[in-house]
């Protein structure tokens, strides 16, 4: 399998609290927030880096430098991680595709999309959830078109449904996630999962 399951007893902890059906919007957003910070940090733990030396006050030090890298958040929840993402990444540049489920099919219908050259860059596609894959497949997929480097896909739960769909149609995209749940049940929902992630981080 093409995911990594971030197994760290604080991402358990802050995950946990997001799927606490008690945990109101303010909290939940805090929360995806940090979480996003720990899954970000380990889906970049092997950025190539480009040499630089430095002059200390005392001699001079090797040491290196982060490519530019692009971050793609699928509206709407994707919009959740994009903070964490800022702070970490001060230099990072944004692209963003608005992909909306159909409640009966699943299926994915693009309403937006608008992308900073990719070709040769390092791209992390956020999104929350991976359900049935549908939106991760489609965002990978317009963001392949444009020939980039590499692409990594940061979710906080993803389902064994949404992992082999993504692995069968892009096994080059590896996925980080906070937790590999059970399954999803009949309405495309992940279980035990959090809910809608949307909903709960804008309280709508
Ligand atoms: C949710 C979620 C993913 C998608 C996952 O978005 O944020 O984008 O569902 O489901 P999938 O893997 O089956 O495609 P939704 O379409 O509900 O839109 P929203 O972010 O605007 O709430
Ligand atoms: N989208 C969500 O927000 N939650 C799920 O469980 C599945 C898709």
């Amino acid at each position: 399998m093409t995911i990594t399951v971030v197994d760290h007893p604080l991402a358990r902890h802050l995950l946990t609290e997001l799927r606490d059906r008690t945990t109101a919007p303010a909290r939940f957003r805090t929360l995806t927030k940090q979480l996003t910070a720990i899954l970000v940090l380990e889906s970049t733990r092997d950025l190539p880096t480009d040499p630089r030396t430095v002059e200390t006050p005392l001699e001079r030090a090797d040491g290196s430098e982060l490519p530019a890298i692009v971050a793609v958040p699928i509206l709407r929840a994707g919009l959740g991680m994009v903070d964490a993402v800022t702070e970490l990444f001060p230099g990072v540049v944004f692209g963003h595709i608005g992909l909306e489920r159909d409640e009966r099919t699943l299926q994915p219908t693009s309403y937006y999309e608008k992308l900073p050259p990719l070709q040769g860059r390092h791209v992390l596609l956020l999104d929350p959830m991976l359900a049935t894959g549908g939106s991760a497949v489609r965002a990978a997929t317009t963001i392949k078109e444009k020939e980039p480097a590499i692409v990594r896909m940061v979710c906080m739960v993803a389902a064994p449904e949404g992992v082999k769909a993504l692995e069968a149609a892009h096994s080059d995209v590896p996925i980080f996630a906070a937790a590999l749940d059970r399954e999803l049940n009949a309405r495309g929902y992940i279980l035990p999962g959090l809910g809608d992630f949307g909903d709960r981080l804008y309280g709508t």
